[in-house]
């Protein structure tokens, strides 16, 4: 068992040295050639495994790009010459911009968390006074630009949520719709289109974009095109405010308005809890789609019995968990609902970030057989159909882009922790 987990452990450092570019290391060959967000703070722990220096030089890498407004976006490019649609071109350099060409939108804020875990491993305080008051003013930046008192964080496109199709955003995008912009997808020069978010749905993106870009990307949540309050984004951004507390008392500071910040975020998450479905929501509504976003409030930490109800949907063959036709989860959309599509990106296959995320919160809520559970068949996905991006739960086919370097990141961590 240690002789496998130590090989896989090594084809997974393989992955990032490989992707690794010296500046940044690409989330994946081809499809993907920026430094996007949250693939870097997942690429962070993996690199904490391998070298700690090279760890902390991704997260200054990825704060070149933050605006001065605090928002660290969602794509830093650091060419303007890149394959990718929509690249710099497309997005423009708006009020505020720093001279790296970036996205003008953000992402799952998960660096802070990267950052205690790093700190964790190889502690450096040094480190700490560089970068922790850069993540202090990207949380406050989500405080006061996207949300109210207790409410949800607010997305202002579906890349933001890192989820981008999830049937979760299917009803907002279709009040959008497309403005007919003609452009080329680059996505689909390396990746089946079955396995892509759709025409449609690609049409709708560039046209928020458009509008977001036309305001300087920074409409008031009301006048956005596109607005949906994201349980996932808060859960992800309440335990980055732990995370980010915990760093102050690192420091010597109390972290007090970080912890009050994840407080509240947590309040709102609570708010949302659908008692019928037992499970946490967007919005709260009884017709919204059951997606794997309402079980990961869990990696904040969540009230009362509400963690077991989250657990029981997490192996439930019906819902998240495996089956015999099934036999690897959890689904990023429930098997039981209509819109359920096992190949296509965020509407049903396995993303092992997803499951890295889930391990994390059942070990903290005590749930330590189905914490071992879940690494055990993520490990065997990954070591018997190598590092993708995501997979097909009925066959553990590997899908989109291969040799995908989170995926090899969280591998890392699970088998080194
Ligand atoms: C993509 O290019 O598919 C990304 O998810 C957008 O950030």
């Amino acid at each position: 068992m240690r002789d496998s987990r130590e090989g896989l452990a090594q084809a997974a450092a393989d992955v990032l040295i490989a992707n690794d570019t010296g500046v940044f290391v690409k989330p994946g060959p081809g499809q993907y050639p920026g430094q996007w967000n949250w693939d870097s703070a997942l690429i962070t722990i993996g690199l904490s495994h391998i070298d700690a220096n090279r760890a902390r030089a991704e997260v200054r890498s990825l704060l070149t790009g933050q605006w001065e407004d605090g928002m660290i976006p969602h794509i830093v490019f650091h060419s303007r010459d890149v394959e990718y649609f929509p690249g710099p071109e497309t997005w423009g350099r708006a009020k505020g911009a720093p001279r790296v060409a970036t996205s003008g939108i953000t992402q799952p804020p998960l660096l802070a968390s990267a950052v205690r875990r790093l700190h964790e491993r190889h502690p450096s305080k040094g480190f700490l006074r560089e970068v922790v008051p850069a993540l202090e003013r990207w949380h406050v930046w989500f405080q006061s630009r996207r949300s109210d008192e207790e409410s949800l964080v607010a997305i202002l496109h579906p890349w933001e949520s890192g989820m981008d199709n999830s049937p979760r955003f299917d009803r907002a995008l279709a009040r959008v719709g497309g403005s007919g912009t003609e452009f080329t997808r680059r996505d689909l020069v390396h990746v089946a289109a079955e396995q892509r978010p759709t025409d449609p749905d690609y049409a709708v993106y560039v046209t928020i974009l458009e509008t977001l870009r036309e305001g300087d990307y920074r409409p008031s949540i009301e006048d956005a095109p596109f607005s949906v309050g994201d349980v996932f984004l808060t859960a992800v951004l309440a335990r980055a405010e732990a995370d980010l507390a915990w760093l102050w008392h690192e420091m010597g500071e109390s972290g007090a308005e970080a912890e009050a910040r994840s407080e509240s975020l947590r309040a709102a998450i609570e708010s949302t809890w659908h008692q019928a479905k037992s499970l946490y929501t967007d919005a709260g509504g009884d017709d919204e789609p059951a997606t794997i976003a309402a079980v990961l409030p869990m990696i904040a930490g969540v009230g009362g019995d509400r963690s077991e109800r989250l657990v029981a949907a997490l192996i439930d063959p019906s819902r998240f968990g495996p089956t015999s036709s099934a036999p690897w989860y959890p689904t990023s959309v429930a098997k039981d609902d209509p819109r359920f599509d096992a190949r296509r990106y965020w509407r049903g296959p396995v993303w092992v970030n997803i499951n890295w995320l889930l391990i994390t919160g059942l070990e903290d809520a005590g749930y330590e057989k189905e914490a071992i559970g879940l690494e055990t068949r993520t490990l065997d996905l990954v070591s018997e159909n190598g590092f993708w991006e995501y997979y097909d739960p009925h066959t553990g086919q590997g899908l989109g882009c291969g040799r995908f370097s989170w995926t090899a990141a969280v591998v890392l961590d699970l088998c080194r922790r």
